[in-house]
């Protein structure tokens, strides 16, 4: 004959609210004592904590989600206003409906310069939140990092020339290729020059240097490019040194806020060469220099 089952029921509160029952059911009678229950309260209080976190998590998501989905619509919404500002002042630039004198020359330009630094900020803040939402996808390839400095360059050349600091590329020919998205480590490799000009005074040397090397950096791929991007410039001090990486972060040094800039740059730089299998890291001594590095995996061939 079967005895009869003995159940247990165990609250699991939090707070003042019962989030939920533990059930217990036992053959035997008797096996519920004081001490087993004292053991099962605690392990209730953990699960609640537990299952408090998984709820929060959970609509910290849904909500990230919703705003990452906002980010991308407003961020195509201003797309078609800022190209139309972008084209017409382009159009009175070149006079194409009256000339146009130095001082209207020079506000045309500063239009220009502001609508481009807006198009920056839209495209910076719909990546931080794909980042963040977890979709911004890659399209990996077989990449020449060559090919890649040599467009950053391209396209920040006649800044750094306009302040007169020195370029130096140490760039080896043949370098193996990497594995990697192309745009995405133009979007790094621009964002580590364009630092470097900004923050380093007029006449001051940037080097780019690159070379194939084992990975004595740490786990991931054993062989990997490793570039390094090396300014004469304002330094980072030691205490703003920890937070660099941070979003919006922007150091209160006055040289640096000189130059403009969101402080999203690093953030995005940092999560994309991470989600590439690389790493990035830095050395800096205020009002010495600084050195970026980074590294990103080879090709590898069977
Ligand atoms: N090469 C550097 N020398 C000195 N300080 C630097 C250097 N690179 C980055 N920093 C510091 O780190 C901060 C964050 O850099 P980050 O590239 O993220 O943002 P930003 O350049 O200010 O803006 P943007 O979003 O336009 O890139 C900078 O504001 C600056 O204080
Ligand atoms: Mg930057």
């Amino acid at each position: 004959m079967h005895s009869a089952l003995e159940h247990l029921l165990v609250p699991i509160r939090r707070e003042e609210t019962v989030i939920g029952v533990l059930l217990l059911e036992s053959r035997e009678s008797g096996r519920y004592t004081e001490d087993k229950l004292e053991f099962l309260s605690r392990l209730m209080d953990h699960a609640s904590i537990a299952i408090a976190n998984a709820r929060l998590y959970a609509e910290v998501q849904e909500a990230n989600k919703a705003k990452s989905d906002f980010v991308s619509f407003v961020a195509h919404e201003l797309k078609n206003p800022m190209t139309s500002i972008r084209g017409f002042s382009d159009l009175l630039a070149q006079g194409v409906v009256g000339p146009v004198n130095e001082n209207q020359a020079n506000f045309l330009a500063t239009i220009r310069s502001n609508v481009e630094r807006m198009a920056t900020l839209v495209t910076d803040l719909a990546d931080v939140s794909r980042i963040e939402a977890g979709r911004l996808s890659l399209d990996f390839a077989a990449v020449e990092i060559g090919l890649v400095v040599d467009e950053v360059i391209r396209s920040l050349s006649r800044q750094i020339e306009d302040k007169k600091q020195v370029l130096d590329l140490q760039l080896p020919a043949g370098l193996p290729s990497v594995w990697g998205d192309k745009i995405r480590l133009i979007q790094v490799v621009t964002n580590l020059i364009s630092n470097a000009y900004k923050y380093s005074p007029p006449e001051g040397r940037i080097t780019v240097r690159a070379e194939a090397a084992d990975n004595i950096w740490g786990e991931g791929s054993p062989r990997v490019i490793h570039l390094a991007v090396s300014d004469t410039g304002y330094g980072i001090s030691p205490e703003n040194q920890k937070k660099i990486f941070e979003k919006f972060y922007r150091s209160d040094d006055q040289k640096v806020r000189d130059a403009p800039g969101t402080g999203l740059g690093l953030n995005i730089t940092k999560q994309l060469i991470e989600l590439q299998g690389g790493k990035i890291w830095f050395e800096s001594e205020f009002r010495v220099g600084t050195t970026f590095h980074i590294i990103v995996p080879i090709v590898e061939t069977a």
